[in-house]
């Protein structure tokens, strides 16, 4: 990697000259305060917009700002006050925001944002091509550049570009009420690497491909364009040293002494820290303190609810209203419940710098965050770093990305203000010995994945697919190669072939009513076996009656079901002892599926069941077939198979056996010095996999894959096998 290229909306500056001045500040967010701690060996260089409209600016003052900014790798997208309004407040904030969030009765489906923010988008690309060289590693962040990827990509195809999505990813259903969402998608999957927090954001992410795209997966694995896109999950850490040490500064200790001075008393302190934002829950998390304070008045002189809400889209209606909201709120608690000398909430609408936080995290007693729905939520994972006396509890929201990492909170559903008002008292009860084996379990996790391990992690994955991609690039067999490879033919001692049979040798499309070997493959299959040096495998999904009907006499090993069932030396035998028991709840929905979708039929197999839809209408069954898998997908994950799509098939068989392992029974069995595979689809591949380097792998047809090489048709398959059978010794 030559330099690391950060491209995010907002630098992790924003400037303002609200006050005549020009005034640095840094940018509050989980992006931009996790990633400019973030420390990497090679050059890192952000991109991003500086916070405000400067389009009107002077050249000369454009120019100044621009070196300031350069002179600390920061390099400014300047945007126009229009631009902010239908991109940033627009569609990045009333339209992507609240669907992903779930708040879909907010979001605003308007065309003129929409324009603008793929115009913006460009405009982030253009600045990205002026820097960019092809060893650079491209890292785009959140939701407001999502198109970004796929734009990069259409100038740079080979360089490597990587997105985090720091907000969720939301349900499939969700996504699609976005008119733009097939953008949306396209725009991502120009990337070599997608991050969530979650894995329920990767999942709901792969399946709305699915649907929208009908591009599958494989265990997060997109193929798109000939090349590999992955989906994993980074759950975004913190500069765990940088909290955990912070307590402990001499300015931090005499903030907390003056603050506790200027409120005179002892008291016990529940803080929250969020942006103004209706994703955070502040609303229900009053609610929930209101009825705390009214169900245990006990503690009425003896709390301080200390709410400190930063101000965050304020140009956004729904942010407005909250803001009122939560003012009204707080304002009646405080009257009903204050007396002359004390108040419960002690409200706070502003920011506050790093020292500032530290010494309001090391006051608190309990941390009270409760998002309706959050990416992540990194100030619950800041309280739990600066908490080194372990002598604080975390209340937390189920909704947050957090809760996922975080098991030891008080977790509660924040629509429930009942559970919510009674985890306040849970946790300012809580022995301190409980308290402190609940934040040590929680600390060691972050600890252990904290920001570096995170970006690293990350950057690691972003570089294995390149290496992936690089494999993938399976090339034509020229004519060289076939006459180096006829030379090793001819002079090898133990040749193997791993052949797949239908796509393979046998073309179904082209001859859907006879796939049984014609003449010309089993004289080719024939020829082959015959040679004594070699030995002639088919691996295929069939069953093995079939496999044994057809090609038990052609060829000296089997293997069906996908590597279930493997006929060496002349017997049939099981891989393992395998389970059918789950066939009986999975029948009934295949059955389903047969009744609805005509021309579609079900193959039972020994060890597995498979739904056929070679003769279904195109149209209909690009329908049938992502509602089956969806269906199966729920009902599979607690059983021992798997979902495999073949062509025109969809198949359910034991997962924990592939065709890979078949091949395994043939790759020890002798000292190979020449093996040769053949296959056209996903299962196949498991076979490439498992083979060693020297080995030819051939793919049929088109589509990404791990093989050397790659013949155009059943036909050319069965040439090249021709070809080799004529080869005397
Ligand atoms: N933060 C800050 N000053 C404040 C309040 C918050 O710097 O006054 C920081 C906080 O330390 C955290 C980030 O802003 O790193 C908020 O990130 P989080 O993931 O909790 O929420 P987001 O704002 O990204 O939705
Ligand atoms: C969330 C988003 C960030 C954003 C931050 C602050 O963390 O994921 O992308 O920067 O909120 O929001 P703002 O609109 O002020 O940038």
């Amino acid at each position: 990697m030559n330099k690391l290229i950060i491209v995010s909306n907002r630098l992790p500056i924003t400037l303002n000259t609200s006050s005549g001045k020009l005034k640095v500040e840094s940018s509050v967010g989980g992006l931009a305060t996790g990633i400019s701690s973030l420390k990497v060996k090679t050059e890192k260089i952000w991109i991003g917009w500086p916070g405000m409209d400067f389009t009107k600016s002077k050249k000369i003052e454009i120019e100044e700002l621009n070196n300031i900014l350069n002179k600390q790798n920061l390099y400014p997208v300047f945007l126009s006050n229009k631009e902010i309004d239908d991109y940033y407040h627009g569609f990045a904030n009333e339209t992507i925001w609240p669907l992903f969030h779930y708040f879909a009765q907010y979001a605003i489906y308007e065309k003129e944002f929409w324009q603008r923010y793929k115009e913006v988008n460009e405009k982030f690309c253009e600045e990205v091509l002026k820097i960019a060289k092809p060893d650079d590693v491209i890292w785009v962040h959140d939701y407001h550049l999502m198109l970004l990827p796929k734009l990069i990509r259409d100038r740079m195809p080979d360089i490597q570009i990587g997105f985090f999505l720091h907000i969720p990813f939301p349900s499939s259903e969700i996504f699609r009420l976005l008119p733009w969402c097939k953008e949306i998608i396209e725009g991502l999957l120009g990337s070599d690497l997608i991050g969530f927090h979650t894995f329920d954001y990767v999942r709901h992410f792969g399946e709305s491909v699915r649907r929208i795209l009908g591009i599958d997966h494989h265990l997060g694995q997109f193929n798109v364009d000939k090349r590999p896109v992955k989906t994993e999950i980074f759950p975004m850490g913190i500069d765990y040293k940088k909290y955990s040490k912070a307590p402990g500064k001499k300015i931090v200790k005499e903030k907390i002494k003056n603050i506790k001075k200027r409120i005179g008393g002892e008291y016990i302190y529940i803080l929250s820290i969020d942006r103004l934002d209706y994703t955070k829950g502040i609303i229900q998390r009053l609610e929930a303190f209101k009825l705390f304070l009214e169900k245990y008045p006990e503690y009425i002189n003896k709390v301080l609810f200390f709410l400190i809400v930063v101000p965050s889209r304020t140009e956004v209606s729904h942010y407005k209203q909250l803001k009122d909201q939560i003012d009204n709120l707080v304002g009646n608690i405080n009257s009903k419940y204050g007396n002359l000398s004390w108040e419960p909430i002690r409200y706070l609408y502003r920011s506050f710098d790093f020292d500032d936080l530290i010494s309001l995290y090391s006051m608190a007693d309990v941390l009270f965050i409760t998002p309706i729905r959050d990416g992540m939520n990194l100030v619950a994972k800041e309280y739990v770093a600066s908490k080194t006396d372990g002598n604080g509890v975390l209340i937390l929201g189920e909704m947050a990305g957090t809760a996922k990492e975080l098991g030891e909170a008080i977790i509660i559903n924040p629509n429930d203000s009942e559970q919510t008002s009674d985890a306040i008292k849970t946790a300012i009860e809580m022995p301190r010995e409980e308290k402190i084996l609940r934040m040590a379990a929680m600390q060691n996790r972050l600890e252990r994945y904290d920001l570096k391990r995170w970006a690293t992690d990350f950057i690691e994955r972003l570089e294995q697919v390149k290496d992936l991609r690089e494999k993938m690039q399976s090339i034509e067999i020229s004519e060289n190669t076939m006459k180096i490879l006829s030379k090793q033919y001819k002079n090898c001692k133990n040749c193997l072939f791993l052949l797949d049979y239908d796509g393979s040798l046998v073309d179904f499309d082209k001859n859907p009513k006879n796939v049984k070997p014609d003449k010309e493959l089993s004289d080719i299959l024939k020829r082959i076996t015959k040679n004594p040096k070699n030995e002639v495998v088919i691996i295929s999904g069939r069953d093995k009656e079939t496999l044994e009907d057809w090609l038990g006499n052609l060829t000296d090993g089997l293997s069906g079901e996908h590597g279930i069932w493997i006929k060496d030396n002349g017997e049939w035998k099981t891989q393992e002892n395998l389970s059918i028991e789950w066939k009986v709840d999975i029948r009934p929905i295949l059955e389903l599926f047969v009744d609805r979708t005509p021309g579609s039929f079900i193959e039972e197999k020994n060890y597995s069941l498979a739904w056929h839809y070679r003769k279904v209408d195109p149209a209909l069954s690009a329908v049938r077939v992502g509602e089956l898998k969806d269906a199966l997908s729920h009902i599979t994950v607690n059983l021992e198979v798997g979902v495999l799509e073949g062509n025109k098939v969809i198949e359910i068989k034991y997962s924990a056996i592939n065709k890979g392992k078949a091949a395994l029974n043939w790759l020890y069995k002798k000292e190979w010095d020449l093996i040769i595979a053949i296959g056209d689809d996903w299962t196949d591949e498991d076979i490439f996999e498992v083979l060693p380097d020297d080995s030819y792998t051939i793919k049929i047809g088109h589509g990404v894959s791990k093989a050397k090489y790659r013949l155009p048709n059943v036909q050319s398959a069965r040439d090249f096998l021709a070809k080799l059978a004529k080869i005397k010794k």
